[in-house]
């Protein structure tokens, strides 16, 4: 360093001083280390830092549920959770549900129903969906509607979404009796 201009060697040692504290997460199963000031939301750091870009963001206020995963198996909006305050817990996102190569039976019921249009809603209902049937394998519909009204759809495909969590939760309860 010593042949650097001295601006340079400045500019090197602010830089590592302000470098944020490791933060450690696991997600769908692996760990990750990331640097992030610790109230950046999770939702930034899972769509900008570790590519998982199924989470989406739509409102950034907590108001229509595109960016849902769960955490210990709960839904949550990881716009609304600062990326300090979950770690070392259980991520799962949109892209961490299949197992060896087979869709988990919410995602397979919303394509086999066809509930959707442009989709940017689906990964978060899909994720809590995933969330009340761990709860509630044989809800009511108004118990889905009820737990699904956070999730906002633009395009109107409730109707079809109803019927998906439905097939689901039958699909569940055969699949585990
Ligand atoms: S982007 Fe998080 S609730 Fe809308
Ligand atoms: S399918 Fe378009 S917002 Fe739900």
């Amino acid at each position: 360093m010593r042949n650097l201009p001295q601006i340079l060697i400045d500019d090197f040692h602010v830089l590592g001083k302000n470098m944020p504290d490791a933060i450690a997460l696991e997600v769908n199963g692996k760990k990750y280390s990331v640097h992030y000031p610790a109230d950046t939301p999770l939702l930034y750091v899972l769509r900008d830092d570790l590519g998982l870009t199924g989470t989406k963001y739509g409102c950034g206020e907590g108001q229509c549920g595109a960016c849902t995963v769960l955490i210990s198996g709960a839904p949550r909006r990881s716009c609304q959770i600062s990326v300090s305050s979950i770690a070392g817990r259980s991520i799962t996102t949109i892209e961490g549900l299949e197992k060896d190569g087979h869709l988990h039976p919410v995602q397979q019921a919303f394509l086999d129903a066809g509930a959707f249009q442009c989709a940017y809603c689906t990964s978060g209902m899909i994720m809590s969906s995933v969330g009340l049937l761990r709860t509630k394998p044989k809800p009511t519909a108004a118990e889905i509607m009820q737990f699904l009204q956070g999730n906002i759809c633009r395009c109107g495909t409730h109707p079809r979404i109803l019927e998906a969590v439905n097939n689901a939760a039958q699909a569940l309860r055969e699949q585990n009796p």
